[in-house]
């Protein structure tokens, strides 16, 4: 008898934990949608939307930097860097249009700064690559706007 009072208490408290759970993942689940929906501004701070690009137009600098890019960035970003990688339809947000007048309007220093940082699926590349590898990427993609 008691033993059996006993299974029935195991058995509630299991079940009250696993609908516990599935409530949390729901809610956990709900606040990434809303999060991944919004397309919030990304704003850099003025400090470094100020920032020089040392390769500003530098003709080997887009070079290496559309090496740099081929290598890390197309599989999101896309070949002309459209946002059309083969990994952009799974991400949300999608990857940024770096044809696009957002993107091409910006200053260098602004991209170089989220390409540093990142944010969310966009990765951030303080680490992976080098200063100079990140400023040739920005020249580069400085290049993308004028092949519309
Ligand atoms: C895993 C996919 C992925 C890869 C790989 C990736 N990005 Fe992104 N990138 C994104 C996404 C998604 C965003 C939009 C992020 C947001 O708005 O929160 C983004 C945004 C950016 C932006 C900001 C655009 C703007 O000005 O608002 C820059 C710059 C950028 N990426 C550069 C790069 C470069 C350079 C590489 C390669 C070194 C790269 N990304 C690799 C997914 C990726």
């Amino acid at each position: 008898m008691k033993n059996k009072k006993h299974a029935i208490y195991l058995k509630t408290s299991f079940a009250s934990t696993i609908f516990f759970a599935i409530f949390c993942l729901t809610l956990i689940a709900n606040q990434a949608n809303a999060q991944a929906t919004k397309s919030k501004p990304w704003n850099p701070p003025a400090s470094a939307i100020e920032l020089k690009n040392p390769f500003a137009g530098d003709a080997n600098a887009i070079k290496e930097g559309k090496k740099l890019y081929v290598t890390y960035c197309t599989p999101c970003h896309g070949n002309s860097g459209k946002g059309d990688g083969i990994a952009a339809a799974s991400l949300n947000p999608k990857p940024a249009d770096h044809t696009s007048d957002a993107v091409q309007s910006e200053t260098d220093g602004a991209a170089y700064w989220k390409l540093t940082e990142g944010r969310g699926p966009m990765i951030s590349y303080k680490q992976l690559l080098t200063d100079n590898q990140r400023w040739q990427l920005v020249t580069y993609i400085k290049t993308l706007g004028k092949k519309k």
